[in-house]
């Protein structure tokens, strides 16, 4: 076959820029340490590329920026709310919409309207915010994704998906009257930002229809997945993104939204359902814990500018260059044979420190370590995605361990070049070449909850 392989490029082009500062590498040395070696706790001023979330970060568009000199700051009704209304029944199909300031308070909401103390919510993997909510509400969480996404080097298409048997044994073991719902979140972020298939969803769907029991979709990167929906589920490839995306969303009942992923905004999020009952109680909530239920504890200007991103969300050239950046940088680490999370996810690239540091125990913080060493090398800050995030059992006290001891190169939408993708690729490769003098690390300072924001670790 004689087939050019041709360039893509960005499907925009830069109007404004931020300048970057790049420190010595004493001064970050001196930065890290005196962060506790924990990149939450470094200052944004002294990271060279930000990588350590995808989330608030994103490039807003000229549009967007438009939109938020319309911004009606009425304290009720304000007119961006109608619009973001509008936009999540037409973009997303969920009847009633209620703004939050973010993710996790709606998944505060829900799990305070949904669960009863004693309950049991299965979910494709555990994210830190949403297990949280889950407990404080009286809920156990029981991860019932299918194996392959616990192994990194699996390269199943779509490891965000659920093992109907594992679904199935909890059902008939703890009866159907004590699971809620089903949280599914699209696309998986602790297995490495892995989508789910449709088939699989629809699989879960008719399960739990006859069970009565309802399914709460995380959805904070629901048109990321559509589009490996597109790239690979069969039957897919000449489904749009937003055709995909609307599919998805009428397998599930309620949804919660952290905007500041795919919906390229830096605040902001929403709680989503088809159940009137659901809606009324959520709208009370949500005047509790947020703000008035037209805004939520976001400013109408915030609600504009979300109203405006979501539909470029699920533009197709914006997530094939969205995807394919991510790609781009994971094939470079691939090529250069860096132990990495496969297949190469959407939002991301996860670093296995298992591998990296394989003198290392998990309970000397392998990931933390490698999260550390990568901002010393190059002011690249990621962040730690093992066995700090995973936090303690609250009823033994003791450390969870989970399989998954990563650290996340998280990419911002529409803000970095590639050439920060190839300077990235580069200092990891340099740590890698360097992982046998890496030490580790001992926690000195825990929080009590999501300690892996605060906790501080020293040198061993
Ligand atoms: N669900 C998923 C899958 C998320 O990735 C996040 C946030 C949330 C819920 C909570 O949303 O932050 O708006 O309250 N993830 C960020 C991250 C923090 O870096 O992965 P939030």
């Amino acid at each position: 076959m004689n087939m050019k392989k041709r360039s893509w490029a960005e499907p925009y082009k830069i109007k404004m820029v931020e300048p970057l500062r790049m420190l010595s590498r004493r001064e970050r040395e001196k930065a890290i340490e005196e962060a506790g070696y924990n990149t939450f706790l470094l200052r944004s001023e002294d990271v060279y590329i930000d990588l350590l979330t995808d989330s608030g970060t994103s490039a807003m568009s000229d549009r967007q920026w438009a939109g938020l000199m319309l911004g009606d700051e009425a304290y009720a009704g304000s007119r961006n709310f109608y619009h973001l209304e509008e936009t999540v029944r037409e973009v997303y199909g969920y009847k009633y919409l209620v703004p939050t300031h973010q993710g996790r308070a709606a998944e505060h909401i829900i799990s305070k309207i949904l669960i009863k103390p004693g309950d049991f919510i299965p979910g494709n993997m555990y994210f830190t915010t949403t297990k949280l909510h889950q407990e404080l509400a009286g809920g156990k969480f029981v991860d019932v994704i299918i194996d392959e996404a616990h192994d990194p080097e699996s390269e199943h298409p779509f490891k965000g998906n659920v093992d109907l048997d594992k679904l199935k044994n909890l059902i008939d073991k703890v009866g159907a009257e004590k699971i809620p719902y089903v949280a599914i979140a699209t696309t998986v972020n602790m297995a490495g930002g892995q989508p789910v298939s449709l088939e699989n969803l629809r699989a879960v769907r008719e399960l739990t229809a006859k069970y009565g029991i309802q399914i709460v979709h995380d959805m904070t990167r629901v048109a990321e997945n559509a589009y490996m929906i597109q790239q690979n589920e069969p039957g897919y490839q000449n489904k749009t993104v937003a055709e995909i995306v609307k599919e998805i969303n009428s397998l599930t009942d309620h949804a919660t939204m952290s905007a500041k992923k795919d919906a390229l905004v830096n605040i902001g999020g929403f709680l989503a359902t088809n159940d009137p009952d659901v809606f009324e109680q959520a709208r009370n909530l949500v005047v509790v814990y947020e703000g008035l239920h037209t805004y939520g504890g976001l400013a109408g200007r915030d609600m504009e500018a979300m109203a405006i991103g979501i539909k470029e969300s699920v533009m197709d050239e914006h997530q094939k260059a969205r995807v394919g950046q991510v790609h781009y940088l994971g094939q470079k680490l691939l090529e250069a044979g860096i132990p990495i999370v496969k297949p190469i996810g959407t939002h991301g690239i996860f670093l296995d420190a298992k591998r990296f540091y394989p003198h290392l125990q998990q309970d000397q913080f392998p990931a933390q370590t490698l999260a550390a060493e990568l901002y010393v090398d190059s002011g690249v800050r990621a962040m730690e995605r093992g066995i700090v995030s995973a936090g303690r059992n609250p009823e033994t006290g003791d450390h969870y361990y989970p399989k998954l001891e990563l650290v996340r190169l998280t990419i911002p939408r529409r803000v970095y070049t590639q050439a920060h993708m190839d300077v990235t690729a580069e200092s990891v490769i340099e740590v890698y070449e360097n992982a046998s003098e890496a030490r580790g690390l001992k926690m000195v300072f825990e929080p009590k909850y999501l300690r892996f924001f605060q906790a501080r670790f020293e040198k061993l």
